[in-house]
């Protein structure tokens, strides 16, 4: 059955092969302007993206064959392709944290455990829309950092180049798994019920996995009374840019009957990032060619941005 909802964005999506070799020297121990909350509350968000990635990569890919529209057929193998290289560069990443001594293993571990434990339990039209709500997610937190680079103004350049292009591909990909489970599902009542379903699931185990990790390690690093910190943190988060507030506002149009994640269209932003990237294959250069645009099209204050030193960028 073809989409009724379906609507722009899939000649978008298009694997790039990267290698960023995110190791030590370019992942401090608080990589996330050398704030801890805000770092921490990211490495526990990293330490369920490799495995997380690779779930919802395998539930895509176990419905390809339910599918009904060739377009979504590949766009889903393009994604296939986007989030195993996600998740392999993120091991990387995390793996320089933890011997930074952030016990983010600590994190992956259950984590693993429990994903197994729905594997095995869940239907894969179940893994798949809880897949579309996590990716709900990701593209939501990924729309707010990609129109303010500026939240990382005292960030390593090269690790930016590395989270910006994971930003610019779940944007990309931001319809394709809800597509999927959409049109696998046999799109009508049922695949909204499935679809909603799931996201009020994701969004109880989503507010686990945020909290609970994010505890952990300000716990283990003894970062809890560090209340400078918290003040950046709770700023960043829900005041400005406001990262968690945008995910909030985000949540309940899910609900609709005819949501769709193309709704927010943001393809104008992006290919600012992917018009550079096409040009050199740089992906900082392209990190601060989409800086330039926000600079120029939405009035962005990136201007501290260029303190850093970065001879990518020269
Ligand atoms: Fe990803
Ligand atoms: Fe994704």
């Amino acid at each position: 059955m073809a989409l009724i909802n379906r609507k722009i964005g899939y000649d978008e999506v298009e694997t790039r092969d990267l290698v960023f070799n995110m190791d030590r020297s370019k992942v401090c121990k608080y990589w996330f302007n050398n704030d801890p909350w805000n770092t921490l509350f990211m490495s526990g968000v990293l330490a369920a993206v490799p495995d997380g990635e690779r779930w919802v990569m395998q539930s895509v890919r176990k419905q390809l064959d339910m599918l009904s529209d060739p377009a979504i057929r590949k766009a889903g193998i393009e994604f296939i392709h986007q989030e195993r290289i996600h998740a392999r560069e993120h091991d990387v990443m995390n793996k320089a944290s933890i011997e930074h001594g952030i016990p983010m293993d600590d994190i992956e571990k259950p984590f693993k455990k429990v994903r197994v434990f729905l594997q095995k339990h869940l239907s894969i039209n179940m893994q798949g829309a809880l897949g579309a709500a996590f990716e709900h997610f990701t593209a939501t937190i990924a729309s707010v950092l990609i129109e303010h680079p500026e939240t990382f103004k005292d960030t390593n350049p090269e690790l930016l180049g590395m989270l910006f292009w994971h930003f610019v591909e779940e944007t990309e990909h931001k319809s394709v798994s809800f597509d999927v489970c959409t049109d696998a599902a046999g799109g009508g009542f049922r695949a909204y019920l499935l679809r909603v379903t799931a996201m009020t699931s994701a969004a109880a185990a989503g507010a686990a996995v945020f909290a609970a990790p994010f505890t952990y390690l300000l716990y283990k690093d003894r970062q809890l009374t560090n209340f400078a910190s918290a003040k950046n943190f709770f700023r960043t988060q829900f005041v400005d840019p406001g990262v968690l507030r945008k995910v909030g506002s985000m949540f309940f149009p899910y609900y609709r009957r005819d949501f769709h994640p193309w709704d927010d269209d943001n393809r104008e932003v992006i290919h600012a990032w992917k018009r550079e990237f096409n040009r050199s294959g740089d992906t900082t250069k392209a990190f601060y060619a989409l800086c330039d645009w926000l600079a120029v099209n939405r009035s962005t204050d990136t201007s501290e941005l260029k303190l850093v030193p970065n001879s990518a960028a020269s």
